[in-house]
This record gives C-alpha cells, sequence and structure tokens, in this order.
C-alpha cells in the first residue's frame, strides 16, 4: 500500500513515521508512506496557502491552488485510483469497518486541513471525508496519523500475532469491546485473575470472555448494544 499525506505541518509525522507498528510495517514492505508540504504547491515567494474568507469571518481558509495542484501532481501517473481522504470535522465519524475497508486499498491520499479549514470547492477533489471525534483539533495531522495507524496495522504481516490478533478486538464485529484481560502475577495487591483464565480450560476461558465482553460492552458502550 502507498500513503501520501499531504500537510502544512510535515514535521510533525517524524516520530509517527519512525515508531512502533507503523515504523514496522513500512520496514517489511507492507507499506510506503510519504509526508508532502502543501507549500510546496504554493505560487509565492512567501510559499502561501491560506487567505481571508469571502463574507468576512474569523481566522483564514486553504486556498484552491495549492491542493487542486497537489493532489493533481499526487495522482497523475497512478495505476489505481486511488482513495483521497479529507479530514474533517463535518466527515463520517472514522471507524473501525473503515479501517478495514481502507486497508484493502492500493493508494491513500490524506488531505491534512489547517487554519479555519479548506476552501468549500477542495471538497471535489476527495473521495471521502473523515471525522475522528466531535471535537476540532488545529489541523487534520492527528487524524491523518489516528487513521494511518488504524489501517496499516491491519495490513497483513504487519502484527506479531498475524491477523488473529485484530479478529477479537474491539469493534471487530462492529458492536462489541474486548473482554477484560489480565497477565501476571495472578493476584496483584489482592486483585486476583478469574480463576477461570488459570485453569486452563481454553473453551471455558472463551466463554468466559465472550459474556465478560458483552457486559463491558452494555456498562461503557450501550449506545453499540442492539
Ligand atoms: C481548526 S480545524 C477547522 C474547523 C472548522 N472551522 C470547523 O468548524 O469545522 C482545522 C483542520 O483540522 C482538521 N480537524 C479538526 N478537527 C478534526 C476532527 N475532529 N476530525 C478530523 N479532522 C479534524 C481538519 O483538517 C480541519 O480542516
Amino acid at each position: 500500500m502507498k500513503i501520501d499525506i499531504v500537510s502544512v505541518q510535515p514535521r510533525m509525522f517524524e516520530g509517527f513515521l519512525r515508531e512502533s507498528i507503523v515504523a514496522r510495517a513500512q520496514r517489511k514492505g507492507a507499506c510506503e508512506i510519504f509526508i508532502h508540504d502543501l507549500r510546496d504547491f504554493a505560487h509565492d515567494k512567501r510559499r502561501t496557502v491560506d487567505d481571508r474568507p469571502y463574507g468576512g469571518g474569523p481566522g483564514m481558509l486553504m486556498m484552491c491552488a495549492p491542493w487542486f495542484e497537489a493532489i493533481e501532481t499526487l495522482t497523475r501517473d497512478c495505476t489505481a485510483r486511488p482513495r483521497i481522504i479529507m479530514t474533517t470535522p463535518a466527515g463520517k465519524r472514522f471507524q473501525q469497518s473503515d479501517a478495514r475497508e481502507l486497508s484493502e486499498a492500493e493508494h491513500l491520499i490524506f488531505m491534512c486541513g489547517h487554519y479555519e479549514g479548506f476552501d468549500a470547492r477542495i471538497r471535489t477533489l476527495a473521495t471521502d471525508e473523515f471525522s475522528i471525534g466531535d471535537f476540532v483539533m488545529t489541523g487534520g495531522e492527528l487524524a491523518a496519523a489516528a487513521m494511518t495507524d488504524a489501517i496499516v496495522r491491519l495490513l497483513p504481516g504487519v502484527l506479531g500475532g498475524g491477523m488473529a490478533a485484530t479478529r477479537s478486538e474491539s469493534f471487530s464485529d462492529g458492536a462489541t469491546l474486548e473482554a477484560p484481560q489480565y497477565t501476571h502475577p495472578a493476584d496483584f495487591r489482592g486483585m486476583k485473575v478469574p480463576e477461570v483464565l488459570l485453569g486452563g480450560d481454553h473453551v471455558k476461558a472463551e466463554a468466559w470472555r465472550q459474556s465478560e465482553a458483552a457486559k463491558l460492552t452494555r456498562q461503557m458502550r450501550p449506545d453499540l448494544t442492539p
């Protein structure tokens, strides 16, 4: 998979690309990630990419020309039609099912907004518009990083535990949280690991996990429960 990320804050991705699963995915050849500075597509010496909104209002908006030229450049010689993802609080709420669907694409392009957001005409470039939650951040960089992480860890060969590692996770069926999990010691300051997990009976342990997962989902996320 190829991932292009376009931003006015390209250095925000330095640590993200070098660490953990995202670094491993690149090392293993599961994906290539390229960060592009939107200012490289500006037309003036000051590398301006924003301007005042028509009709007044606070702040600045991202201008059309740099975004259209950036996307035209990144899509020019593409063999597969890329998914072009605009980060915006107005987008569809990003979910695990979106991460899974996008993990099957060959090429993703993330558009990171900034200032007061995008000139509305820039929306015509996007194939998808995603929000990562009902709150407003300064820029789309953290949203693009969050989505990239969720997608890349689903690529074959990236996680140590293989596909099994993602199959029983929270949201993997769209509606259930993962059951509580425990590691050593079996008794920590009087807090004991449930007996059923200590006995070695995998069938009983799995039944317990399913019932605890349902209980936790009802308690923490009643909105997911039918
Ligand atoms: C300060 S925000 C602009 C907010 C915009 N004026 C509004 O009220 O919807 C700047 C950029 O951050 C990104 N952003 C902010 N919050 C986001 C969220 N919850 N999900 C995805 N992207 C977000 C978007 O790219 C947005 O264009």
